[in-house]
């Protein structure tokens, strides 16, 4: 009798335990009951998240989020241009990146090589009409982009993941720049095909997503004939943590036929003693 009734009284938190986590209760429990566990997970996991793992604390992304808002309401009186506010914005994700936590923005340091290639790249006399960046992450990147272009050209941001759309959006918003950048919630590849089916070109790339992409996105971009001429294709994290596959294509033959190419050798963001390198490559045209 005593077993059974242990048996009994263990078998409710399983029970519990096994609602809150099944995935699919509708399809489980029919439309009605279903319903009422979703509202429960829902709940479990507002609690969760709300009272236990305060998730803008322990997460970098979040935390700077938070960071940058409350800076940037407590400076909103002194920032009285766009220019300003741009700034400031990108600032505070520097000074998080040095000074709170650690984040995987290109930094400061190799930013100002993105930046360099995308101002030679806009005294070419041939417009830069679109600029692309692979991995939007908080939006730092995209930031320092949109302050080079100005306004001048579109600017599109790939990332898949929701929480970069979220965060970066909120930051571009805060910069006044949100209506200068064009969010893709996708993966680098898709993106690529869309551009392709619009008849589009790219006149400057920013490849900062997954290292084991670069070099297949770059291809793709080349097979479907993406890339306009002169256009300037920059690389972070050639070195650390690594895309040798990419740098090795680059100054191949074929990689040299299709790119002039310089290596920017700097350091790994926000940690100045971990080596890092920047590519900067102008296509020249398909041979
Ligand atoms: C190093 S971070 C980007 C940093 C950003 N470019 C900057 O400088 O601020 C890499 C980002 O790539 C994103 N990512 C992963 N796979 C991707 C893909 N296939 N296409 C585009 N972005 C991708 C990740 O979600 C992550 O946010």
């Amino acid at each position: 009798m005593g077993v059974a009734r242990g048996l009994l009284l263990m078998s409710i938190p399983v029970l519990l335990v096994s609602l809150i986590l099944a995935p699919y209760p509708k399809l489980v429990l029919g439309t009605w009951l279903g319903r009422w566990v979703e509202i429960g997970q829902a709940l479990a996991k507002i609690f969760v998240f709300m009272v236990c793992v305060d998730v803008t604390r322990v997460h970098p992304q979040f935390d700077t989020l938070e960071y940058v808002t409350s800076e940037m309401r407590a400076a909103s009186s002194s920032l009285t241009t766009a220019d300003a506010r741009l700034e400031k914005v990108i600032n505070l994700v520097d000074d998080y990146g040095w000074n709170r936590g650690f984040l995987i923005n290109v930094g400061d340091v190799k930013g100002q090589v993105l930046d360099q290639a995308l101002r030679a790249r806009r005294r070419d006399p041939q417009p830069l009409q679109l600029a692309v960046e692979l991995g939007t992450f908080v939006g730092y990147g995209t930031l320092r982009m949109a302050r080079v272009l100005n306004g001048s050209s579109t600017l599109i941001t790939v990332d898949p993941s929701v929480m970069s759309y979220a965060i970066a959006s909120s930051l571009y918003e805060q910069a006044g720049v949100r209506d200068q950048i064009t969010m893709k919630k996708d993966f680098s590849y898709n993106t690529f095909r869309e551009l392709k089916l619009q008849g589009k070109k790219i006149d400057a790339l920013f490849i900062d997503h997954v290292k084991k992409f670069y070099l297949s996105d770059l291809k793709l971009a080349l097979q479907l004939d993406l890339l306009a001429q002169n256009c300037v294709v920059v690389a972070d994290n050639i070195l650390s943590p690594g895309a040798p596959d990419y740098k090795s294509f680059m100054f191949s033959e074929e990689g040299r036929q299709l790119f002039k190419t310089e290596v920017h050798q700097l350091h790994v963001e926000y940690m100045p003693t971990w080596p890092d390198e920047v590519l900067v490559s102008t296509f020249l045209g398909a041979s």
